[in-house]
């Protein structure tokens, strides 16, 4: 997809708008990106989330510019930290990713779930808010002409990585959504038989 996709025109097929939308790997994201107004736009989009009893249960902490390098170096040095026992160049190689995380695509936004345990709404229809609040912005990404990919894993996961982040307690990262111009489109991916996934409730088949 290009960036020449005009968000304020819908598409003349806004389903197959969607289903043009393909997950980039971060690695392959690049300059241009959001820049800082159409990243309020972005999240101001996400943020356009359901959310039962308005609890807001979610906040961004965004990356961008000389941050995300400085956030990486702290990310490797964490790495480390937490293996002191890893075989040494198993360690560097990893660490090494993680100097680099958040340096390839323009910006990254780490999408924060911080339910609100003191109220009657289950913690669990919460932490499904925050996905949603990825995946609209995933859509939104998609509407206005750039990629994204939402990943996890050890940089969203790490109680040393998440204090690099400055992820707080009772907080969990839902996604760390990176955002920026592919420089390759992936090909289609196998997608679910959605023949075996629906069925249709009648009484006899209760
Ligand atoms: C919560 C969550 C965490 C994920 N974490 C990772 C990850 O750490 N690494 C990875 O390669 N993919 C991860 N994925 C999967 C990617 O987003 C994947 O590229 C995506 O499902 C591609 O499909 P799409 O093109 O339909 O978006 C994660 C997905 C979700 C929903």
């Amino acid at each position: 997809m290009s960036a020449s996709h005009n968000a304020a025109t819908p598409p003349r097929d806004p389903l197959a708008f969607l289903e043009s939308r393909r997950s980039v790997a971060f690695t392959d994201l690049g300059a241009p990106g959001p820049d800082p107004a159409q990243l309020d736009r972005l999240l101001a989009v996400a943020a356009r989330t359901p959310d039962h009893a308005l609890l807001v249960p979610w906040r961004f902490i965004v990356l961008e510019g000389e941050a995300r390098g400085q956030a990486s170096a702290r990310l490797a040095a964490a790495y480390r930290l937490a293996h002191p026992d890893m075989e040494e160049a198993r360690r560097e190689k990893f660490a090494a990713i993680m100097g680099r995380l958040f340096t390839h695509a323009p910006v990254v936004v780490a999408v924060v779930s911080r339910p609100d345990r003191s109220t009657r709404i289950p913690v669990f229809e919460q932490e499904l808010s925050a996905g949603a609040v990825c995946m609209n912005l995933l859509h939104a990404i998609h509407a206005q002409g750039f990629s994204g990919t939402w990943v996890t894993g050890w940089a969203a996961t790490h109680p040393l990585a998440l204090a690099v982040l400055g992820v707080e307690a009772g907080e969990q990262v839902a996604g760390l959504v990176h955002m920026g111009t592919a420089r390759q489109m992936p090909g289609e991916r196998p997608r679910p038989d959605m023949a075996a996934l629906v069925r249709r409730w009648s009484p006899a088949g209760a």
